[in-house]
């Protein structure tokens, strides 16, 4: 009458209670990766995570049917979807890219606390609830450790646009008793999570919005072009002075989103960090332009077409120096995937992050595989090393964890990797994707502390 075994998904561990001998197993879910072939064939980037987020956060402004395509499959969507479902709002999958979102029975201020907070990008609640129901009232976002990551600009923006806002016990309540007027912002810092919120705010606000020292990624441009294409009137997204005339409705549409840059730079690296040659397609080539830079400075062909790069290892890797920056400088979303393949260079680069306090966590990984890697402050000093060595390591956030499977290709031996949560709520089956350009891959689900060798 009992099934023979119950399993319970965690989020990070799976746990099988088997009901006939009353034991409860623990299991954690790793990569394991044996290393030393190179990465040859095609592989298709999935759409942005970073845009993917906001966007499905902005269907609730439209009171309507909104249908997003080009969805990438990854657990922050999921986690997305769930907390729309939770508002009230009809989601349904039409396939594995796709979905329909109907926000016409949304209710403000619902969005339950434990999802939220598995997510920095459920700040963009704020925004969009404002917008919606003139009152917002979300839990404090969480996200990647990165050190301090203050929203004090999100609630600049909203106090400008005639917005009271109070953060206490957790949550951040922000309301507009008298509705959202526009009016000019100028960032101290740029921000990308900040431009974005405060356009969600402003575009059904009274008046026009202006912000200034805006930040300028493809994903504030694609967040820009669907609130657009759904009766928005903003202009001058992806330059620093972005104008926002206020509308009083906005209605659904259906959109697809960009491809994600950040995905497409992870397998541009992994591709000369294996000596291999990859082609990636459904890319944006501009948005890769300081990726693409970087690579053919160390020595690594890159050739750009319309919707394609094709990365090519031919010499050994010359030593270079990458300090990250706001768009259009080098990511800090790819710092850590650089930082494997400086490991990988002839001689000292520097590395240095420009963006976070502390983007570095994942250089103690790094050295248990041999990496020579000294941290000052905000930069990192790489000294070259023959070869990375194989270890199990963790993912300790998205991009490192990104990082560690680039490291663990590029051995010649079996890696393993745990936590690799982290990396699922980013990647789109990184792991099928790798499979299919001649990487040896699994993911596994072993018993807590046994090593998959052992295990298997
Ligand atoms: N900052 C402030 N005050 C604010 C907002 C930001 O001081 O009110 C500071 C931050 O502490 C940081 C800098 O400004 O030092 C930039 O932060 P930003 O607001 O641009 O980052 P974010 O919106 O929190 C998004 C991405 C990150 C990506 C950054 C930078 C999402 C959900 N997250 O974060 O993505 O690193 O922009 O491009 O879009 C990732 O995908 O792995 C990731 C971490």
């Amino acid at each position: 009458m009992y099934p023979a075994v119950l399993r319970l998904s965690l989020g990070q561990v799976t746990v099988f209670y088997k009901p006939t001998t009353l034991k409860v197993f623990i299991y954690m879910e790793r990569i394991v990766i044996s290393g030393g072939h190179p990465l040859t064939g095609s592989i298709e980037i999935s759409g942005m995570k970073n845009a993917a987020l906001p966007i499905l956060m902005g269907c609730l402004l439209t009171e309507d049917v909104c249908i997003i395509e080009n969805l990438p499959d990854i657990d922050d969507v999921t986690l997305s979807l769930k907390i729309l479902k939770s508002m009230g709002l009809s989601v349904r999958k039409i396939n594995r890219t796709t979905v329909e979102i109907d926000a016409s029975y949304a209710v403000g201020g619902t969005a339950p606390i434990d999802l939220v907070r598995k997510m920095r990008a459920s700040y963009y609640l704020l925004g969009a609830e404002l917008a919606r129901f003139g009152r917002a009232y979300v839990g404090y976002p969480g996200g990647c450790d990165f050190g301090v990551r203050p929203i004090d600009q999100h609630i600049k923006g909203f106090r400008a646009l005639g917005a009271e806002v109070n953060v206490e016990g957790g949550y951040v309540e922000v309301v507009a008793p008298n509705g959202i007027r526009g009016n000019n912002i100028f960032f101290d810092v740029i921000t990308v999570g900040g431009t974005m919120n405060v356009m969600l705010a402003a575009v059904k606000g009274e008046g026009t919005t202006v912000i200034e020292n805006a930040a300028r990624e493809p994903h504030i441009v694609d967040l820009a072009n669907f609130l657009n294409t759904c009766g928005a009137k903003i202009s001058g997204a992806g330059t620093d002075t972005i104008k926002i005339k206020g509308v009083e409705k906005l209605h659904g549409c259906t959109y697809a989103i960009i491809p994600d840059m950040i995905e497409a730079g992870t397998f541009m690296l992994a591709a000369a960090a294996t000596k291999g040659s990859l082609t990636i397609s459904n890319v944006i080539p501009k948005h890769l332009e300081s990726i693409t830079a970087k690579l053919q400075e160390m020595g690594v062909e890159v050739i750009e077409d319309d919707e394609t790069v094709s990365v090519s290892y031919r010499k050994p890797l010359n030593r270079i120096n990458v300090k990250t920056m706001p768009y259009p400088g080098f990511p800090t979303d790819m710092q850590p995937q650089m930082g494997v393949l400086l490991c990988l260079a002839n001689g000292v680069s520097l590395l240095s992050e420009g963006v976070y306090d502390n983007r570095f966590r994942y250089v103690e990984e790094l050295k248990r595989m041999g990496a020579c890697i000294k941290v000052d402050g905000r930069t990192a000093v790489i000294e070259g090393v023959d070869k990375l060595s194989p270890a199990t390591i963790k993912a300790v956030d998205l991009r490192a964890g990104a990082a560690m499977v680039i490291a663990a290709l590029a051995t010649n031996g079996v890696t393993e990797i745990e936590d690799i949560y982290h990396i699922e709520r980013g990647y789109d089956d990184i792991v099928g994707k790798l499979r299919l350009v001649g990487a040896d891959i699994k993911r596994i689900t072993t018993p807590d502390g046994e090593p998959f060798a052992k295990a298997n």
